[in-house]
């Protein structure tokens, strides 16, 4: 596997260039069962798989956990070494971001719902670095997580709207046995934490199921609002069912009906912030 520490490194390494050669999955390391099967995904359809890891500060409010993020890179390098990945571009903050750089991509309407409600800011940070690493590696695929569902309809819009030649490939969420879907941030939660975070998915797939029996949204919400806050561990940041496309939310009265949607909820557990969904297609 090629390590590449700068943009001019990469770029010069002379990648064939063909068509549909070039699979991509961008990370901020601590990769986990989730991430590698994005990287086996890339492997399956793509000549060359490149992966970059890079903790983007961007992304991250001052009150956020960006020096704490999990940095586990020589854990990393085997895992991916493992998997026979072709490069890994490993960029360095500063070339990222020089002194002078001045600017931000925005979506404006997908990014003021859910994530974006909570975590003002963090979208234009993940959709500025996306946009600056899918320049500079020209990918033909890129592989995103469904687990982030909100972060993958805002990328596949980001390339229609700034005509990206590249196709966003979203794949599925990868789980303990629990029921808890793998994230770099469960490295924070004890066992007895994690006991706990197995409730969210659970609650998830009790909302899919009242929905598939014809309750009302409001009702569904109730209910699993209710099955979350008997864990006194769990503090609810919110709990949405809304379209799958639009993210526009269902109406409390509604009873959902040949609609894709998607049941998504973000969770405290001591003070780590954990996010699922389910979609109903
Ligand atoms: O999902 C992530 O890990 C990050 O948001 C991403 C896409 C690598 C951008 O920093």
């Amino acid at each position: 596997m090629k390590i590449f520490r700068t943009i001019s490194e990469l770029q010069n390494w002379g990648i064939p260039n063909q068509n549909n050669n070039i699979g991509y999955v961008p990370t901020m390391g601590a990769l986990h069962e989730g991430h590698l099967s994005l990287v086996k995904h890339s492997k399956n359809t793509c000549k060359i798989t490149i992966v970059s890891i890079f903790v983007n500060e961007l992304q991250f409010a001052p009150e956020e956990d960006f020096e704490q993020y999990p940095r586990t890179l020589e854990q990393d390098l085997a895992k991916l070494k493992h998997l026979k990945v072709d490069a890994l571009f490993l960029p360095l903050s500063t070339e990222i971001y020089k002194n002078d750089f001045s600017f931000l991509i925005s979506e404006k309407k997908l990014s003021q719902k859910l994530e974006g409600l909570s975590r003002p800011g963090f979208f234009s940070g993940v959709t500025t670095i996306v946009c600056k690493l899918f320049n500079i590696i020209q990918p033909s695929f890129a592989f995103f997580g469904k687990k982030d569902i909100q972060q993958l309809i805002i990328i596949k819009k980001m390339v229609s709207d700034l005509n990206f030649n590249i196709t966003i490939v979203g794949c599925e969420t990868i789980r303990e046995s629990s029921g808890l879907a793998m994230s770099s941030r469960n490295q924070y939660l004890s066992n007895e934490d994690k006991k706990s975070a197995s409730l969210l998915y659970k609650t998830l797939v009790l909302g899919k199921d009242l929905l598939n029996n014809f309750e009302e949204v409001g009702s569904v919400k109730l209910q699993m609002k209710t099955t979350l806050e008997n864990n006194k561990k769990i503090k609810i940041d919110y709990i949405s069912i809304a379209n799958l496309d639009t993210l526009r939310e269902f109406k409390k009265n509604v009873i959902l009906k040949n609609e894709k949607a998607v049941i998504s909820a973000a969770i405290f557990i001591n003070g780590v912030r954990l996010i699922d969904n389910i979609i109903i297609e």
